[in-house]
Order: structure tokens, then C-alpha cells, then sequence
């Protein structure tokens, strides 16, 4: 294969990467999206805080833009996400809790109404548990309990029926105590009958610390009858980059895809960011950066190489 989507799509799995309206407005980048990826994830253009910064007030316009560019380019497209304790608008969490339930319920409603038939999958909980492995008390944990998440699932459901539904949340990625807690919570969802179709593991990993376990955790979700993805890959390191790290980003980005392929249910892998000059990592963990398969001028670095032998 000579594209990361050819090489997923020759495994029967997709290569996607996530990108803002920014982004894509830039030509080269753009060109490389539409090159090298065949599923695109709005990198905030369809979270809370853009879609519904007022109460029954929607913004679709920069999600559409996203939509739009996938489907000119034969992209399908993960919505992130529905409901996260992040990029919450004031509005939500100030409610009175009696009245979160119902400001939760019409959010997901509209938003997945609005994009029904044009989202692959959807992230409709994003990040539900602390590092502990026990729930985040936000403000919908406070409202409704654990039970807001299969009432976030059950309204998706209802909006578009066809589209998957997953819970995607970091540092699940190897069995440890968060892992755990996440593999019991999916154990309970299917066993209620609640509709929940996949895990994401978001894999914002430090090179040379992919878990070991990566194959053996994403096999045990599989396992409970779930599908299983790899949902914002980047692997980061000190910048400026030093070539033994570039090395090390190279072995453990091929080992992410061989996991992935190693297990049936693992449907793709999405890298978090186009570029290393658009990469999330450096404005968020100072001193690092270097995280994904391109450099600052969208050249392809030794990753890319390592990863499109892997697939
Ligand atoms: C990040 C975006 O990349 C940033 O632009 C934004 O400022 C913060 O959010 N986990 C997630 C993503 O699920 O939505 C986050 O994206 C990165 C961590």
C-alpha cells in the first residue's frame, strides 16, 4: 500500500484522523486528509460547548463544514462527542440538577438528529471515569447517577438507529484499574440490553510506553461483544525531537496497528491531529510535542513508514 487507507482498507479497517475547519482550510493539510485518511473526527466542531453554547440555541455550521469535507472525499465520520464533562458550557453545569436530565437528553436528541445518516459512530459519553476507575462526578453523574450513561445511549439510539455508539475515554488502553472499571461498566450495559456498539481507546501515548497489553485489553472488550477502535493516536516525546525518539515513536505506532490487527472486533485507528504542526500536544503537556506521523512541514516521518509496513 502507498496510503494509510489503502493499507487499513486492504485489512478491512479504516485510517482516520481528526481535523478542525481550520485545519482543512489550509490546502496542503487538507490535500493530505483527503490522501492519506478515509474517516474524519471534528476535532471540537461537535462538542457541547460549539453545538449548544446557549440553552436550544444550535451552532451546526462548523460540524457541517467537517461533514461536508468527508463526504467530498469519500470520508466517513466519528461524531465526538455528545456528552463530556470538558468543553461543557457554563449553562449546563450551572442548572439545577433537577433539570440536567432533560437539558442532556434534548442536546443529544438534536445534535444526532441533525447529523442522522452522515455519523458512522458516535463517542456519546466521552472520558466517564477518573484515573481511579471510578465515574467522574460531573454535573450529569450528580443529576442522574451512573444510570446518565445508558439514558445518553438509549437517546442516541432513538435518534439514529443505524449510526454506533460508543464510550471512548484515555489510559484504558492497557488492563489496569481504569480498564477494569470501564470492561465491568460495558459487561453491565450489554447485559441490560442498553445499546452500546463499541469502546474507543483514545492512545495519547508517551513513546516507548505503549502498554503491553494494548492486544490482550482491546481483546477482552471485544470479547463482551463490543466493537473496539483506536480513537485519537499520537505518541508524544520532548521537542525538539530526537532521532532515537523519532525511532521509538516508529516501533510503538506499528505496534498500536498490530494490535489492532491482531483482533477481529478492532474496526480502525484514527490519529488525533493532522500534523505535528497542528498536534493538540504541545499547547497541552509543555515541552512535548513531535506526536504524530508528520512533521511541521506535513512531512511523513519515520512512523508513518513504520505504520504503513504494519498494516
Ligand atoms: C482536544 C482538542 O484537540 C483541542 O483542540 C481542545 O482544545 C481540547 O480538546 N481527548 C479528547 C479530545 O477526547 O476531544 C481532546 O481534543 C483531546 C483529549
Amino acid at each position: 500500500a502507498s496510503t494509510l487507507k489503502q493499507g487499513a482498507e486492504a485489512n478491512g479497517r479504516y485510517f482516520g484522523v481528526s481535523a478542525s475547519v481550520n485545519t482543512l482550510n489550509n490546502s496542503a493539510a487538507a490535500n493530505l486528509v483527503a490522501t492519506q485518511f478515509d474517516m474524519l473526527t471534528p476535532e471540537n466542531e461537535m462538542k457541547w460547548d460549539t453545538v449548544e453554547s446557549s440553552r436550544g440555541s444550535f451552532n451546526f455550521g462548523p460540524g457541517d463544514q467537517i461533514v461536508a469535507f468527508a463526504t467530498a472525499h469519500n470520508m466517513r465520520v466519528r461524531g465526538h462527542n455528545l456528552v463530556w464533562h470538558s468543553q461543557l458550557p457554563g449553562w449546563v453545569s450551572s442548572l439545577p440538577l433537577s433539570q440536567v436530565q432533560s437539558a442532556m437528553e434534548s442536546h443529544i436528541t438534536a445534535e444526532v438528529t441533525h447529523y442522522k445518516g452522515k455519523i458512522y459512530a458516535w463517542d456519546v459519553v466521552n472520558e466517564p471515569f477518573d484515573d481511579s476507575g471510578n465515574l467522574r462526578t460531573d454535573v450529569f453523574y450528580q443529576a442522574m447517577g451512573a444510570g446518565y450513561i445508558a439514558d445518553a445511549l438509549r437517546t442516541a439510539h432513538a435518534a439514529d438507529p443505524n449510526a454506533k455508539l460508543y464510550l471512548n475515554d484515555y489510559n484504558i488502553e492497557g488492563i489496569n484499574a481504569k480498564s477494569d472499571a470501564m470492561y465491568n461498566l460495558i459487561k453491565q450495559l450489554k447485559s441490560q440490553g442498553v445499546p452500546i456498539d463499541g469502546v474507543g481507546f483514545e492512545s495519547h501515548f508517551i513513546v516507548g510506553q505503549v502498554p503491553s497489553t494494548l492486544q490482550q485489553n482491546m481483546q477482552r472488550f471485544a470479547d463482551l461483544g463490543v466493537d473496539v477502535a483506536i480513537t485519537e493516536l499520537d505518541d508524544r516525546m520532548p521537542t525538539p525531537p530526537s532521532q532515537q525518539n523519532l525511532n521509538q515513536q516508529a516501533t510503538d505506532d506499528a505496534n498500536v496497528v498490530k494490535a489492532c490487527l491482531a483482533v477481529a472486533r478492532c474496526v480502525g485507528i484514527t490519529q488525533w491531529d493532522v500534523s505535528d504542526a497542528d498536534s493538540w500536544v504541545p499547547g497541552t503537556f509543555s515541552g512535548q510535542g513531535a506526536a504524530t506521523m508528520f512533521d511541521s512541514n506535513l512531512q511523513p516521518k519515520p512512523a508513518f513508514t513504520a505504520v504503513l509496513n504494519a498494516l
